[in-house]
């Protein structure tokens, strides 16, 4: 869908979390979120912090799981995804702790690999992603699936391309600082996701975005594979769908 601008877009999608999170609630089950970082979330994450604070919306019986971090990373730096979490939405409402999973920038190479394991099972254990939130990078990319990524692939550690490392140098306060690498969900795990939602914004994206959208799927632009599924929704503004 293409909505007139991303402020009226993000309350829509924040309000399909929210019907999410208390349909769950109701059965007396937890809500399984798939989470996203970058610019394009932010405003999602906003009105989740007003419906919690206005509109009672708890994050009690809610369970997140983050895309992907860069690697290594120490989780409290600035540019970690945990950072980013933590400032743009979970200090501000009431998710436990013990609730939220974001892959550990920190491990040891030998050790990396279990780790990605592990969290695979663990998005299974707690019933899959009931939804996944998804931005999209200029290469194409979802979470870091960069350019060759199978359509099968699970969590694991990458390789960012360079031109996605030129698009985070300014945070970095240059590319050279920039992580070359990247712990990232796979495309096989965002496919299990129940309902996917893909979010662009400004004419920055118009043209990745005729790509995926139009484009023919090849795992030269992994956002391509989304064509593949019916699970998923393309949530534009005017600007991003401009060459459609
Ligand atoms: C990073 C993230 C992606 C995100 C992309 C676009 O590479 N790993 O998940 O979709 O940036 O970022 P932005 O939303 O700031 O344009």
């Amino acid at each position: 869908s293409v909505y007139p601008d991303q402020n009226s877009a993000s309350k829509n999608v924040a309000n399909r979390i929210a019907e999410i999170i208390r349909a769950k609630q109701e059965k007396g089950e937890k809500a399984v979120l798939g989470l996203a970082t970058g610019a394009t979330p932010v405003k999602v994450y906003q009105e989740l912090i007003r419906l919690h604070k206005e509109e009672g919306l708890s994050f009690k019986n809610v369970i997140t799981f983050n895309l992907d971090e860069y690697y290594p990373m120490q989780p409290d730096a600035d540019q970690s995804y945990v950072t980013f979490m933590n400032k743009n939405l979970f200090e501000h409402v009431d998710i436990d702790a013990a609730n939220v999973n974001i892959p550990d920038g920190t491990l040891a190479s030998d050790q990396v690999n279990a780790f990605c394991e592990a969290y695979e099972q663990k998005i299974t254990a707690a019933g899959g992603l009931d939804i996944q939130l998804l931005g999209i990078g200029r290469t194409g990319h979802i979470g870091f699936n960069e350019p060759g990524s199978a359509p099968n692939s699970g969590t694991r550690v990458v390789t960012l391309d360079d031109l996605t490392r030129r698009d985070a140098s300014r945070a970095f306060g240059g590319k050279e600082n920039v992580p070359t690498k990247a712990i990232t969900m796979g495309v096989g795990t965002i496919f299990k996701a129940r309902e996917i939602i893909l979010m662009a914004w400004t004419e920055t994206k118009a043209e990745i975005i005729k790509k995926a959208v139009e484009g023919e799927i090849s795992s030269e632009i992994p956002a391509t594979y989304l064509q593949l599924s019916d699970n998923v929704e393309f949530i534009l503004d005017e600007a991003a769908a401009s060459l459609l």
